[in-house]
Parts: C-alpha cells; sequence; structure tokens
C-alpha cells in the first residue's frame, strides 16, 4: 500500500475500532494542453500526478454511515445535503452511484490525502474517483472507470452543482504511470502517450499563485454558456465541430472564446504528434501559444499567472501555461531538470517585487490513475 493508503486505513481503524474493508486511492491532475475543450466535445492532454487522496471505506454495522476526514480531523454524515465542505464530493458519489440504480447501503469512510486543495489541481475529482472506486470495490459492482469518471462527473455537476467537463475525474481515474493521457471528450476514447521526461533531461515546475480559484463562481460557468451560444450561432452541435473559417460568421466574445477553442483542439493533436516524435521544443511552443489564448481569447488569466509563463519563458524554458481553469492557481513550466530550481527562485523573486503572494512550487512525475490497494477484510 502506499502511505498515503495506509494512512486512511489507519485512520479508518482509529476512528471507528476496526479495519476498512476496502482502500482505493486516486491522483490529482496536472492539464498539458487542451483547457476549455472539454465540455466543447474537443480534445484534453492531462497526466496524473504523484499526490493523490486514499479512501478507506467499509459498511456501517448499526446503519449509521460517516466520512471522517483524517486531513481536517472532521466527521460528516454522507446521507446529508450539500453543505459547500470537502464532505459534499463523496456524497455526491454515493448519490450518483444511487440515482444509477445501486443499491447503497450506510457506509463508514476515511480519507487521507497530499493533493494540494483548491489550486486547480484536482483534489476534488482525486476525492469522487477515490470515493466510487472504493464503493464500486466494496458493492462488487465492477463499474468500469471510464463509467466512473461519468458518475463523478454528475456528483460533481448536479449534486456539488459545479458544471465542469470531464476531462479532471477521467485523468484521476484512468491515467497510466509515464504518460499522459489524450482525451477525446466527445467519443470518451483515450490513448496514454508516453511522456519520458527524464530522456529528455525535463521536469514538470508548477507554480501554485496561490490565487484562490473559484470555480463554481460565474467566470467558469459564462464562458461554457458563451461556447454553447456560438455553437449554436454557427449550427454545430458542439464547438468541436467548428472550424477556423467558422470564425468569420462571430463577433464580439463568442468570436474570441469560440476561436480558443478551434486552435486549442488542433493544438492538443499537434502536441500529441509532437509528443510521439520527442519533440520537446515543439511541444513547448504550443504551451505558450496555448496560455496566450486563453489569457487574450479566453480570458481566464490572471498577472500572477501571466508573470509565471514569462519568467519562463525570459528562463529559456521550452514551454509554460496556465492550467486547469485558471482564474487563479496553476501554472506549469516544462523545464531542464537542472533549471527548475533557479527559475522557481527567480519567479519567487519577481512576485516579491510585485508584491504578489509568495507562491508555491511543485515538482510532479506523471503517475498512476485510481487504483483499488486491495480488499482488507
Ligand atoms: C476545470 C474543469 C474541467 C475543464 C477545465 C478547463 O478543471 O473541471 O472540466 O473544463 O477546468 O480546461
Amino acid at each position: 500500500m502506499r502511505k498515503i493508503e495506509e494512512k486512511a486505513a489507519r485512520a479508518f481503524t482509529e476512528r471507528f475500532g476496526e479495519a476498512p474493508e476496502m482502500v482505493a486511492s486516486a491522483p490529482g491532475r496536472v492539464n498539458l494542453i487542451g483547457e476549455y475543450t472539454d465540455f466543447n466535445g474537443g480534445f484534453v492532454l492531462p497526466c496524473a500526478i504523484d499526490r493523490r487522496i486514499a479512501a478507506a471505506v467499509g459498511l456501517a454495522p448499526d446503519g449509521e454511515g460517516v466520512l471522517f476526514s483524517a486531513d481536517f480531523d472532521e466527521e460528516r454524515s454522507p446521507g446529508a445535503d450539500p453543505d459547500g465542505t470537502w464532505a459534499d464530493y463523496p456524497r455526491g458519489v454515493a448519490w450518483a452511484m444511487s440515482r444509477k440504480g445501486a443499491e447503497v447501503p450506510a457506509f463508514r469512510a476515511a480519507f487521507a490525502g497530499n493533493v494540494p486543495l483548491g489550486s486547480g489541481l484536482s483534489s476534488s475529482a482525486a476525492i469522487e474517483a477515490a470515493t466510487a472506486l472504493a464503493l464500486d470495490a466494496l458493492l462488487g459492482l465492477g463499474t468500469s472507470k471510464k463509467d466512473l469518471a461519468l458518475l463523478c462527473q454528475k456528483a460533481e455537476n448536479d449534486f456539488v452543482g459545479v458544471p465542469s467537463g470531464i476531462m479532471d475525474q477521467y485523468a484521476s481515474l484512468l491515467s497510466s504511470a509515464g504518460s499522459a493521457l489524450l482525451i477525446d471528450c466527445r467519443s470518451l476514447d483515450d490513448e496514454p502517450v508516453l511522456l519520458d521526461l527524464e530522456g529528455a533531461n525535463l521536469t514538470l515546475l508548477v507554480c501554485d499563485t496561490r490565487v484562490e480559484r473559484g470555480l463554481a463562481d460565474t467566470g467558469y460557468r459564462d464562458r461554457r454558456e458563451t461556447c454553447e451560444d456560438a455553437a449554436r450561432a454557427l449550427g454545430v452541435q458542439e464547438l468541436r465541430d467548428a472550424s477556423e473559417k467558422d470564425l468569420d460568421r462571430l463577433t464580439g466574445d463568442e468570436l474570441k472564446r469560440a476561436r480558443h477553442v478551434v486552435r486549442e483542439n488542433a493544438r492538443v493533436l499537434e502536441a500529441v504528434r509532437a509528443l510521439r516524435k520527442g519533440d520537446f521544443a515543439a511541444f513547448g511552443r504550443l504551451m505558450y501559444d496555448s496560455h496566450l489564448s486563453l489569457r487574450d481569447d479566453f480570458e481566464v488569466s490572471t498577472p500572477e499567472l501571466d508573470a509565471f509563463v514569462e519568467a519562463a519563458r525570459e528562463a529559456g524554458a521550452p514551454g509554460a501555461r496556465l492550467t486547469g481553469a485558471g482564474f487563479g492557481g496553476c501554472a506549469v513550466a516544462l523545464v531542464a531538470g537542472a533549471e527548475a530550481e533557479a527559475l522557481a527562485d527567480f519567479v519567487r523573486r519577481k512576485f516579491q517585487k510585485e508584491d504578489f503572494e509568495e507562491p508555491a512550487f511543485y515538482r510532479f512525475r506523471p503517475a498512476a490513475g485510481a487504483e483499488v490497494s486491495g480488499r482488507l477484510s
């Protein structure tokens, strides 16, 4: 078992006086390219990170369900209505399972994690995926990981109330170690794309700007609606079906948002071709292009995210861009392993000069998706 899984199992045993029946864990993700394309039926290329949330679960013998967070040292009820806390994610998953017709008996769960929270690294998808996989195994339902991803998205959309696409839950459940995952968000087909960073002496440096993101906030919702309006105006099912030529028929915000989506989809496919050739220089250029498009056309960047990307460019990093929904949160740079520390220092000084919050830095390896680590009793 991984350490984080042991921690969740121990928390369960200490809290409930007996060992859990099942433990599963799921990773956060960093998106390499393909932003705001998922809910437009397009392509994304995230990879799972080596930070996870573990869920230890067991049936509640007295019929009293309990959710316990070892990190917050806090108990919540699984059957309660959403209350804006961490517990909404496991609650939402249990709710979505019942909605799909599964008999979900009263259960107890303990959670432990090391995915940075609220930074745009999908801690919410990680706790959803870990819960879904653990419960699915506990109840012997045998649901496919793809269907679990859809179920987690339903929990997020209809229970938590965040209108997100499928990328985060899909990446958390289906990624494989050492690879990024190309996902076609319309067909829900996927393909691992080898990400041999070590072989190229490169690393992914993630900068957490520590600017709170409000994904449930209007920014995300507005962008989604404008994309849907643009698709309607063009008479296509989703912006996935729009072409560069179609853009001539749009104006204003619809034009800007659609232009980002059409070009970002093309960039993802080009980025995959570059990775397959081991051409990280080309891959990095596409990351920079993606950032500019997110800044100028999709308008989801912030001065901090721009400052990081600019610093990466000045330092000669092959690529950098904001990652996730933007409006704060994280940016990611593709940088020579030996230069990552220097880039982080350079950015720290730059942020200080600008009077920004002190950023946090992480280096991640492309990690495995959600896994059950075992039936324990
Ligand atoms: C968030 C959502 C995803 C996706 C990204 C933007 O992470 O959860 O579904 O839309 O924003 O690419």
